[in-house]
């Protein structure tokens, strides 16, 4: 299907010289499509602008939501611009509809609809490791406050220029082993990118940075003893002769980084273990020195070390509390290849390509 463009009359010029914080700033277009009478409509570009709402509009009561979170990047070799496996991120967002009974999207319009956004809106994509964030967004819309599936639906794409997570150097995190909260249950939308997921997270999250932890990590929610992922990373323990992580479920985001780490760490001849990682067992392991290595990893950390784990009221660091080679070897590897100048996985990288002026 065309996409129709109609340009930003007025667009503001792209920032420049860095610092652009996370998710403040947006390019002066998006990407609309609205579902009515079982059907997408006309899909188009459009300057970027308000959307009008009913004050009963499902979403704004049920919740009935999803979004995905994804990045493009400028290859500092030939200036182009490419994103990182967004065909992971349309799939995982059409299961994400798929949960929370939304309509799916066509994952080749998806695609060309990424392409032509971040296309127009070229100059904003920053230098590496800055990156151009991409958030695609579906929300229900129809006004009545029944408690069933809404019959109209609003899908966007929204993109801005985001700083790299590593501006101020490696961090290792501090976190904490959240024993009071859970994220999710079996059955229930812990694998969906759905905004209630965030919003159940924020009081525990805001409780652990009050009290000076970087990050949390949810434990399952049935017996509170095994290890499944971060605020918004998976989580993995690097031992001697393995790389363990919780296995997919549906009580877990399936990451594309998280993927993709466990792909390289096949090819770096590491055993990348799906398991439940035992919390109490990981927490003696990093005392004893057995744990060699832990880190996040997601679109926003890329892969990032944890120097320690809270649980228990103790804290637990691992290895030196530094970052660890295979860390390390993860998050240059990766970061290679996002910017486009690694040979490794071609296949992950999707160019943008210019398209003629409209
Ligand atoms: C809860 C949660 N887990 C894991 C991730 C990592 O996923 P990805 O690597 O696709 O960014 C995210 C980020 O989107 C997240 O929000």
């Amino acid at each position: 299907m065309e996409i129709k463009i109609t340009r930003n009359p007025n667009p503001p010029a792209p920032p420049t010289g860095g610092n652009y914080g996370f998710g403040a700033m947006f390019t002066p277009h998006m990407f609309q499509m609205e579902f009515r009478n079982g059907a997408w409509g006309e899909p188009s570009i459009q300057p970027i602008h308000d959307i009008a709402l009913h004050p009963a509009a499902k979403v704004l009561h049920y919740g009935q939501e999803i979004f995905e979170g994804m990045k493009a990047y400028t290859n500092p070799e030939d200036g182009s611009v490419h994103m990182f496996r967004p065909d992971m991120n349309i799939k995982r967002f059409n299961r994400s509809c798929e949960r929370m009974s939304m309509p799916k999207v066509d994952a080749e319009l998806f695609m060309d609809a990424l392409k032509r956004l971040i296309d127009l809106d070229r100059d904003w994509v920053p230098e590496s490791p800055e990156a151009l964030y991409i958030r695609p967004t579906m929300i229900s819309t129809q006004p009545s406050l029944g408690v069933k599936a809404s019959d109209a639906y609003l899908f966007y794409i929204i993109i801005g220029p985001v700083g790299s997570y590593f501006a101020g150097g490696i961090n290792p995190l501090r976190v904490k082993v959240e024993e009071r909260y859970v994220r999710s249950a079996a059955g229930g939308v812990g694998s969906a990118k759905t905004g209630g997921n965030y919003a159940a997270s924020l009081l525990p999250i805001k409780q652990a940075q009050d009290a000076g932890f970087d990050q949390i990590v949810w434990l399952d929610a049935k017996t509170m003893t095994t290890v499944e992922e971060m605020g918004a990373m998976n989580i993995a323990f690097v031992y001697a002769d393995k790389v363990i992580t919780a296995p997919l479920s549906d009580t877990i985001l399936h990451g594309v980084t998280r993927d993709s780490v466990g792909v390289l760490c096949g090819e770096f001849g590491l055993n990348w273990t799906e398991t439940p990682p035992v919390v109490a067992e990981i927490c003696a392991d990093a005392d004893s020195g057995k744990l060699l290595e832990a880190f996040a990893c997601g679109t926003a950390a890329v892969v990032t070390p944890i120097k320690s784990l809270h649980f228990q009221g103790a804290d637990h660091v691992v290895g030196d509390g530094g970052e660890g080679p295979v860390t390390c070897k993860l998050r240059e590897t990766l970061c290679g290849i996002h910017a486009g100048i690694s040979e490794q996985h071609p296949e992950w990288i999707e160019r943008i390509p210019q398209f003629e002026a409209v």
